[in-house]
């Protein structure tokens, strides 16, 4: 472990407000990942009060991410850091049936939205933003507007509502913060007694943040469920979490007179739009970096995107069926490489239940078990040049060998936790690129190069602005 490690481990252990300073220290666990030999199959690290198990065999990888007896839960860490977020809303939750059901409920909302539907929100909307930044006229910061953007294609078209402008900057900025102050690196060197684990959590002061975040959610997508008139019930999510909710005679109090019954609401209301936005906007924030360096790919793509400019080259194919074909690809494309080399949620914190063994190794139980998108997705033994932004290894006739095993490319996870909004992502993604590319050109403009934050996600670090031009 390297000394600054051991130093805030020991740092956070002391007091609350050593913590802060250990937090600094630490820093983002990206850090940690450079020289250290992550090409390993199994890597154990002891941590002053646990075990953390680096995994890239993508068998065991496998046997953690599909395990369905909750040998591996989700770790705790995870929740203690998204509770003022979330509450106890799914994503933060080990598993077990309770998690099972409310699945059920994300997956049958999301199903009932048409793609269609969701492709028309989401180019809705990116019209919108876009005739904004050209009214504007100037550079764009680039992960707090596609933040703002996902927000609002996810919560329209889930829960029929949308944040003002005001209450989504606001929005935006409150979870900028959040990710910079939750420190997870922190948390796995904490002792595990609960009172010290509460106090090094707490000198976090994530719990005012995710109080006025959450005030936001309940304002706007809570409340208007209150009344029994209103248009908001209708929505798909919002139907299924309110007949979710209702105890299994189908009676209950109103609504508005159940507060626990508000709270689950909310608390699940919460996690669709945290999951269901940071991720998306995350992806294109990275893709639209590296394609402002790409001149070149923009002009071909987005000549590909705009009716009028099609077959004006030797590069785009006469046939209109074609043409679509060889548009989506390239889309795919650019899509598929971001999510290789930038996966959103680039780590995923299990726990073992039990002592297990693996290729050979003891790991006792109440060990860490990390499974890391973002290492396997950079695996030199599993992908040919696996740092660069190489779109095109998606476009060969083949698929790039590494997927030859579905466990080397798991940007939504795999087994009974998968992302249930892939679906829904995948369509809102391939949306918004399009309007993105058929109407403007990206370019940088100076500034150093944004970092991967990593404390909750990998989005970027700062809110990178470019400069984007939109023909008239
Ligand atoms: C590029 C976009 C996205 C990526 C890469 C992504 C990835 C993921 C990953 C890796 C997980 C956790 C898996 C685990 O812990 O094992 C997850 C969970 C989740 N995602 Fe997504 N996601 C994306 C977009 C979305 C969207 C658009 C929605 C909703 C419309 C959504 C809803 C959820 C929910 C509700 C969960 C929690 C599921 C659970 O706790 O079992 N995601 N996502």
């Amino acid at each position: 472990m390297d000394l600054s490690m051991t130093l805030a481990g020991y740092l956070a252990r002391l007091s609350p407000r050593l913590a802060g300073i250990a937090t600094r220290l630490i820093g983002s666990p990206f850090r940690y990942l450079s020289g250290m030999p992550m090409e390993r199959q199994l890597l154990i690290l002891k941590l002053p009060v646990a075990r953390l198990a680096i995994v890239n065999d993508l068998a065991v990888v496998k046997t953690l991410l599909t395990d369905q007896e909750g040998a591996f839960p989700k770790s705790s860490d995870l929740e203690m850091l998204l509770r003022p977020l979330i509450g106890r809303g799914v994503f933060g939750q080990p598993g077990g049936d309770a998690v099972k059901q409310m699945r059920r409920v994300y997956i049958r909302a999301l199903s009932q939205i048409p793609e269609a539907e969701v492709a028309r929100i989401a180019r809705h909307f990116t019209r919108q933003y876009m005739a904004a930044w050209q009214q504007a006229q100037r550079p764009v910061p680039i992960p707090s507007e596609l933040s703002r953007l996902a927000i609002d294609i996810v919560t329209q078209a889930t829960l029929g509502n949308c944040f003002s402008v005001q209450e989504s900057l606001r929005f935006v900025d409150l979870f900028f913060k959040y990710h910079k102050r939750a420190n997870p690196l922190l948390l796995l060197l904490a002792p595990r007694e609960p009172a010290s684990r509460q106090a090094l959590f707490d000198s976090f002061g994530l719990e005012a943040i995710g109080a006025e975040m959450r005030a936001l959610i309940r304002h706007r997508f809570v409340d208007p469920l209150l009344d029994e008139k209103s248009d908001a019930r209708r929505a798909p999510f919002a139907s299924a979490l309110l007949a979710s909710t209702l105890p299994s005679d189908g009676c209950g109090l109103p609504l508005d007179r159940d507060e626990t019954r508000q709270t689950a609401m909310l608390d699940e209301i919460s996690v669709m739009l945290l999951a269901g936005h940071e991720t998306t906007a995350s992806v294109l924030s990275w893709l639209l970096w590296e394609l402002a360096d790409l001149p070149d790919e923009q002009d071909t793509i987005g000549q590909l995107m705009r009716e009028p400019g099609l077959g004006q080259s030797e590069t785009v194919p006469a046939d209109p069926d074609k043409r679509k074909n060889l548009a989506q690809r390239r889309l795919d494309a650019l899509i598929h490489e971001s999510l290789r080399l930038y996966p959103p949620i680039a780590f995923l914190l299990r726990e073992t239940r039990r002592d297990v063994v693996f290729r050979e190794k003891p790991i006792p139980a109440n060990s860490f078990m990390l499974v890391s998108p973002w290492i396997i997705h950079r695996h030199r033994h599993l992908w040919q040049n696996p740092d660069l932004f190489d779109p095109a290894r998606w476009l060969a006739a083949d698929p790039p060998p590494a997927m030859a095993n579905r466990t080397a490319f798991i940007p939504f996870g795999q087994g009974p936790r998968v992302c249930p909004g892939k679906r829904f992502a995948d369509v809102e993604m391939q949306a918004i690129l399009s309007e993105l590319l058929a109407g403007c050109r990206f370019s940088r403009i100076r500034g150093r190069r944004p970092e991967p934050l990593g404390s909750l996600t990998s989005r970027p670090d700062r809110d990178f602005k470019l400069r984007v031009a939109i023909p008239q």
